[in-house]
C-alpha cells in the first residue's frame, strides 16, 4: 500500500493496515540505529521544526535526533524564547513557520485538537507529539512496534493499561491501536481515574488490579499525572501505590512472560516499584529505542519522497 497521509493526528482515525505499514516502515530504520554510523542523507534540505507548548524528554528528543540522523535541518522552538510569550497565536506560529519552509511540524500542546488546528493551517505535515488528553500517538505506534518486537505479534494478547487512564492521552492512544491490532485491552484504575466512554468504545474497565492483569501478556503501566489532577481523585499516593502500584508481588497475577511497559517519565515507587522497572521483564528503556525508529519512519513517511528506505 501507499501511505498518503498529510499528517498524523491520531490513531483513531488510522485503519489497522496503516498502522501495520508505519510499524514495517520502522524496522529498517531500526536497523540503521544500531549501525556504527547511523547517519542517512534521505531528508538532506528539509526542515524538520519541533514546537513543544509542554515539557517532553523522550518525545522531543527523539524527534530532534531522527531529524538529525536522516540529515533534516531541525528547529527546536522552545515556547518560552519565542513571540509565543508575546501572545502570538497558535494559527499565526503555524503561518510563521510556514513562511520559514518548514516540511514537518512536530506540535505537543496542552489543548486537544490543537495539531488539527495547525494542520488545517499549513501545507507542510504535522505530527501530534501530544494533545492535551486526547491522543499521543507516536507514543503509541512506539508501544505497538515494542509489543511487535517482543512479543512476535499483537493481535490475540492481552494488555493491562493500568493507572490514571481519565487524563491519559497515551492510553487513548493505546486503546485506538491496540484495538484496531486485535490485543484484548482491559484497563484498571480508581473509579475517578476512569473516564465514562470507555463502555463506548468496547474496553473492559476495572477497579480491582489484580482482575485487570490476571493472565496478562502486557501491562502498559501509567504516570500518575500530577500536573493534570483536581485534588481529591484519590485520598494520597501512598494509598494510590498500595492499592494499583505495579509490584513482583502483583506481577505474579500476569502471564509468566509479561512485558511491563510505562510510556516515562516514571514516578519510581508510585505506580511501578523501582525493582519492577528496572527488571528483566521490563521494556521501558526498549520504549525509548524504539521511539526513535518509529520517529524516523514517521518523518520518512510525510517528508522523504516515498522512495526506498
Ligand atoms: N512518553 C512521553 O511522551 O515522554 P515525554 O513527555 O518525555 O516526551
Amino acid at each position: 500500500m501507499s501511505f498518503n497521509r498529510k499528517d498524523i493526528l491520531g490513531l483513531q482515525e488510522m485503519s489497522r493496515e496503516e498502522i501495520e505499514y508505519i510499524l514495517d516502515t520502522a524496522v529498517p530504520f531500526k536497523e540503521i540505529t544500531l549501525r556504527p554510523i547511523k547517519k542517512i542523507p534521505t531528508l538532506r534540505g528539509k526542515t524538520v521544526i519541533n514546537l513543544f507548548y509542554e515539557p517532553s524528554t523522550r518525545t522531543r528528543t527523539s524527534f530532534e535526533l531522527a531529524g538529525k540522523r536522516m540529515s533534516a535541518d531541525v528547529i527546536n522552538i522552545s515556547t518560552s524564547a519565542s513571540s509565543i510569550v508575546k501572545g502570538e497565536s497558535l494559527k499565526d506560529t503555524a503561518l510563521t513557520l510556514q513562511a520559514l519552509g518548514a516540511d514537518v511540524v512536530i506540535i505537543r500542546h496542552g489543548m486537544s485538537g490543537a495539531p488539527h488546528l495547525v494542520g488545517q493551517t499549513i501545507k507542510a505535515g504535522v505530527i501530534n507529539a501530544g494533545d492535551g488528553t486526547h491522543e499521543h500517538p507516536t507514543q503509541a505506534l512506539l508501544d505497538l512496534y515494542t509489543i511487535r518486537e517482543k512479543k512476535g505479534q499483537v493481535a490475540g494478547l492481552k494488555v493491562a493499561i493500568v493507572g490514571d487512564i481519565l487524563h491519559s492521552r497515551v492510553a487513548r492512544s493505546d486503546i485506538w491501536g491496540l484495538t484496531k491490532m486485535g490485543a484484548e485491552v482491559v484497563v484498571a484504575g480508581p473509579n475517578t481515574l476512569l473516564p465514562p466512554e470507555l463502555q463506548s468504545l468496547g474496553i473492559k474497565a476495572c477497579t480491582n488490579v489484580e482482575e485487570a492483569i490476571k493472565d496478562a501478556d502486557v501491562i502498559q503501566v501509567l504516570r500518575i499525572q500530577q500536573e493534570r489532577q483536581e485534588k481529591g481523585l484519590f485520598p494520597s499516593l501512598r494509598e494510590y501505590s498500595r492499592l494499583y502500584g505495579i509490584n513482583h508481588e502483583r506481577l505474579k497475577y500476569a502471564a509468566k512472560d509479561v512485558l511491563v511497559m510505562h510510556p516515562g517519565p516514571i514516578n519510581r515507587g508510585v505506580e511501578i516499584t523501582p525493582d519492577v522497572a528496572d527488571s528483566n521483564q521490563s521494556a521501558i528503556l526498549d520504549q525509548v529505542t524504539n521511539g526513535l525508529a518509529i520517529r524516523m519512519a514517521l518523518l520518512y513517511l510525510l517528508a522523504g519522497g516515498g522512495g526506498e528506505v
